[in-house]
């Protein structure tokens, strides 16, 4: 019995969502801690494809305990569709609770945050333009709206707080259409609507039974190197997807925390903005792309892509207290003569090595990195089940991996499906 973080270790996409499935069929209580429809997490069963933006993973694991953390910004509209989908498609629900603290995304956060990625012109993040950056600032700054503010009786004198000071934004720095208190108080009323069989009113009843029952999976969005505090910043989220979000954003202390489970792709991918120091912008990177289905859940956009980095990989490894690997779409490189691995970062102007990650991201344009070079397998790997049966080069590329990071694999992910999956140990059974 214990508790589990699942946390991206890279700049999101990394398969947590598959990890997150396989993991909640032993889980008793599946928390989403942070981020919010910006996140697409694809969990393949069978012959069927589930594409989540806002629900816990875990929903698909029948009669498991789910529930929307306060961490989270939650967009009324993607839930209700999320949820029709799901039940369209005879998924229970009946076990899905959200957090009355969990913020909501209004439509004029989707306003801003498109209006303010076009005046970055070429500074532009690459946002997924789903509103999050203004919901969370909103959050930060004391102006924005929680789930359970659409229940409370001083919703409109909230409104008559909060209002002038939207619209002031939006008409006089973006030139966009203000909102009428009327529309809003009735968005707000619908909202209330959708939300109400899911809201968690006992949620801290509820913590403490999930403490008591153990097995709690921690479910993270995003990645380390999106994290507003570690990543790449600005080219960042606006939230914490580090493992330490587990705990602002569910409301369990950190002590509940037995294991982190870090999931690495075992080559790096980036959407949006923002530096990349291994990014391969030829031949082979398009070969990742194409082979890996690199293209993004929720906005389709291309994937960067570039060889693994084991400097970023150690930095996740300690600002997320990383336990075990996961390590996910090996596979891709089943046809590659060559793996390349970067160890350090070399300054082109004086050969400075770094071997931490830099995190003055004003330096990234004079790195170049530096490579081990392991040679491919050029075998077919997706059906592999048992460890011993892997090749041996794959089992010599892993095994550097979990030397720089300083934790072992416990999963191998050769496929998108649940049984393409190579468990060395259930990180449940390591609590
Ligand atoms: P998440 O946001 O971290 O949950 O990841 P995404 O769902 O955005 O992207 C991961 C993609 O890779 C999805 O399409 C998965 O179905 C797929 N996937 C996950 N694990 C594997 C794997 O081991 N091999 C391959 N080929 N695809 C995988
Ligand atoms: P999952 O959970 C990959 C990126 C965006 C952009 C930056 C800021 O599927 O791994 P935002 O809309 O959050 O303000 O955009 O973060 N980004 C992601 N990249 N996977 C995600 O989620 C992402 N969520 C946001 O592309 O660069
Ligand atoms: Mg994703």
């Amino acid at each position: 019995m214990g508790n589990v973080v699942v946390v991206g270790a890279q700049w999101g996409d990394e398969g947590k969502a598959k990890i997150t499935d396989l993991l909640s069929k032993d889980a008793n209580f599946i928390i989403r801690y942070q981020g919010g429809c910006n996140a697409g997490h694809t969990v393949v069963v069978g012959n069927e494809t589930f594409k989540f933006h806002l629900i816990p993973s875990g929903v698909l694991n029948k009669g498991k305990k789910c529930f929307i953390g306060s961490g989270v910004v939650i967009h009324p509209e993607t839930f209700n569709k999320e949820i029709n989908d799901l039940k369209a498609r005879n998924i229970d629900l009946s076990n899905l609770k959200l957090s009355p603290l969990a913020s909501i995304t209004m439509p004029y956060h989707i306003d801003l945050d498109g209006a303010s990625e076009s005046s970055l012109n070429e500074n532009k993040i690459g946002t997924t333009k789903k509103g999050i950056g203004p919901t969370y600032t909103d959050k930060v700054a004391r102006v924005g709206l929680k789930v359970q503010d659409l229940y409370d009786e001083e919703l409109s004198s909230k409104l008559d707080k909060i209002l002038p000071l939207k619209n002031s934004i939006l008409t006089k720095v973006y030139a966009l259409k203000p909102y009428s208190k009327e529309e809003i108080l009735q968005l707000c009323k619908e909202y209330a609507q959708i939300f109400k069989p899911y809201v968690c009113e006992n949620w801290q009843e509820t913590l403490i039974e999930a403490k008591k029952n153990g097995n709690i999976l921690f479910e993270g969005a995003q990645g380390v190197m999106l994290d507003v505090d570690f990543g790449t910043y600005p080219y960042v989220t606006s939230s914490n997807p580090i493992a330490g979000g587990a705990s602002t954003g569910s409301g369990l202390g950190p002590n509940v925390i037995d294991e982190v489970i870090g999931v690495f792709k075992a080559y790096i991918t980036r959407v949006g903005e923002g530096p990349f120091v291994t990014e391969l912008d030829n031949q082979i990177g398009k070969q990742i792309q194409t082979i890996g289905a690199e293209f993004g859940t929720t906005t389709g956009r291309a994937r960067r892509c570039g060889w693994f980095d084991a400097v970023v990989a150690k930095y996740s490894a300690l600002v997320s207290g990383i336990t075990q690997i996961a390590l996910t779409k090996i596979d891709v490189f089943d046809t590659f003569d060559e793996i390349k691995l970067c160890t350090s970062y070399r300054d082109k102007r004086n050969g400075k090595i770094y071997t931490s990650y830099p995190t003055n991201i004003s330096l990234h344009k004079h790195l170049e990195p530096v490579y081990e070079t392991f040679e491919g397998w050029k075998t077919d790997i997706s059906n592999i089940k048992n460890f011993n049966d892997l090749p041996q080069n794959l089992i010599t590329y892993l095994k550097r991996i979990e030397e720089i990071v300083g934790a072992k694999v416990s999963i191998i992910s050769v496929g998108p499906k649940r049984e393409q999956t190579i468990m060395l140990q259930n990180p449940f059974a390591n609590c």
